[in-house]
């Protein structure tokens, strides 16, 4: 156990290393209700207009990933999917349920952006961008992350949440069709899980649900473009997981964090 212990602690220095190396400087561990959140600034301070701010925490409690990484196209990475005032007006991207239409809990879900009315825009409507237009304006809020996610079960890293138990025990029901946009199509045979050895003799394997992560990401946010459809031909290692590839790709920016190493690696099953 000892050395299986000091074989990851090796390999973990020297990926932070290489990860430091690249990024430049060590980036502080974010608050629980911080972790997940993405600053999205291609046009909006060019424009005059504060970044938007995206919380995970909030949609992840209400949608799958997949409504959003597949069926309206968000990119896996900040500011790669190029949003526009435009697109939002029209109804895609987060002006899909944004539009003053779609309900939530019997409520209207606020509009996104929209173009200066010609009597310039209402204080309501100024209100109104500055919820999403949000970095260094703490607009009023409609949900607190404290008391929202009270009475969900916990874990210690990341948001704090243990999200695959809110969804298994109920505390959370996720949408995963938006009318309209979405297409219904037959769900796909359960996966197997899959058991990938790490190539360092002793460290414990790594146990993958498909189960659990088709809940959350159906099939298509993995394949092909993440992972073969092949087990054991995808090549994962470690390092290149700490560099956001693999399971790095949600694993450490909005599902739990890579330092809750023993989530993965099953030291206790073996
Ligand atoms: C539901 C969230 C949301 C709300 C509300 C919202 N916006 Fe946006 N807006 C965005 C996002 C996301 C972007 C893309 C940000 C970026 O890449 O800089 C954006 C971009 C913009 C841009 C950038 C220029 C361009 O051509 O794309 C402008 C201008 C803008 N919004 C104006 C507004 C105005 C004015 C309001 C209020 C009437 C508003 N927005 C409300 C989400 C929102
Ligand atoms: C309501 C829509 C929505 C939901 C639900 C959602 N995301 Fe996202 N996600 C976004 C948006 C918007 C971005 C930013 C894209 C951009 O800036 O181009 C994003 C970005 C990301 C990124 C890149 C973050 C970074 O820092 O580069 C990851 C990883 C991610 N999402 C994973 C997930 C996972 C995993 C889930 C489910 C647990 C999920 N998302 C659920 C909308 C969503
Ligand atoms: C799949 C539907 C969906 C998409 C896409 C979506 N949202 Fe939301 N969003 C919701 C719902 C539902 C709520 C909660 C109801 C409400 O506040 O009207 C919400 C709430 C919010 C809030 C309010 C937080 C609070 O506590 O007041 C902000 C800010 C927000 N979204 C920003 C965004 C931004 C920015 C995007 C796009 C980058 C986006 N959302 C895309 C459904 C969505
Ligand atoms: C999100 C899941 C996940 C987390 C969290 C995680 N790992 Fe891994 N790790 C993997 C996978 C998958 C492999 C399998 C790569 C392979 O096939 O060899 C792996 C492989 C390894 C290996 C074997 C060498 C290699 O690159 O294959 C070591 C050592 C390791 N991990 C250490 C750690 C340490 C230390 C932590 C905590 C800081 C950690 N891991 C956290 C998924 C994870
Ligand atoms: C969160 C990511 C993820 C999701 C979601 C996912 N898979 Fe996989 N899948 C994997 C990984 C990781 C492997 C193993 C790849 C490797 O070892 O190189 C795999 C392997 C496979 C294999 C090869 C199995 C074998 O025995 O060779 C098939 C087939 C497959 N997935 C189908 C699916 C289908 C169908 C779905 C949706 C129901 C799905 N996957 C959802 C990550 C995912
Ligand atoms: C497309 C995004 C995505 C990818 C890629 C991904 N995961 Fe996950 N994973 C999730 C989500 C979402 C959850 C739910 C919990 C959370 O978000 O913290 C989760 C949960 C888990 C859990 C917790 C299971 C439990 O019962 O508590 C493990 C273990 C895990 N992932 C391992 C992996 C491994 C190993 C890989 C790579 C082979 C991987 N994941 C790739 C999104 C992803």
């Amino acid at each position: 156990m000892k050395k299986i212990i000091a074989a990851a602690v090796i390999l973990l220095l020297a990926s932070a290393a290489t990860v430091l190396a690249e990024v430049g400087t060590v980036k502080r561990i974010p608050k629980p209700d911080e972790y997940g959140n993405v600053d999205i600034d291609n046009y909006s301070q060019y424009s005059g207009m504060a970044p938007v701010v995206f919380e995970h925490w909030l949609h992840r409690s209400i949608y799958t990933c997949r409504v959003c990484h597949v069926d309206l196209g968000f990119a896996l990475k900040a500011d790669a999917t190029e949003i526009r005032a435009a697109d939002n007006e029209k109804g895609y991207y987060c002006g899909a349920c944004h539009n003053g239409k779609m309900e939530y809990k019997g409520e209207k879900i606020f509009a996104a952006c929209s173009t200066m009315p010609r009597g310039g825009f209402e204080p309501a409507d100024i209100k109104r961008c500055e919820r999403c237009h949000s970095k260094g304006r703490y607009p009023d809020r409609e949900f607190d992350f404290y008391t929202f996610t009270k009475g969900f079960p916990k874990a210690r890293f990341g948001n704090g949440i243990n999200w695959m138990k809110a969804e298994e025990e109920g505390k959370i029901k996720l949408i995963d069709f938006i009318p309209g946009i979405s297409i219904e199509r037959p769900k796909l045979g359960a996966q197997q899980d899959v058991v990938i050895t790490p190539t360092i003799k002793g460290m414990p394997k790594v146990l993958f649900s498909h189960d659990k992560h088709t809940v959350w990401n159906g099939c298509e946010l993995c394949h092909p473009e993440l992972f073969t459809v092949k087990n054991g031909a995808s090549h994962i290692s470690m390092v290149d997981i700490f560099q956001g590839k693999f399971c790095g790709a949600c694993h450490g920016k909005v599902s739990f964090p890579l330092i809750d190493c023993q989530r993965c690696h099953e030291f206790r099953r073996r």
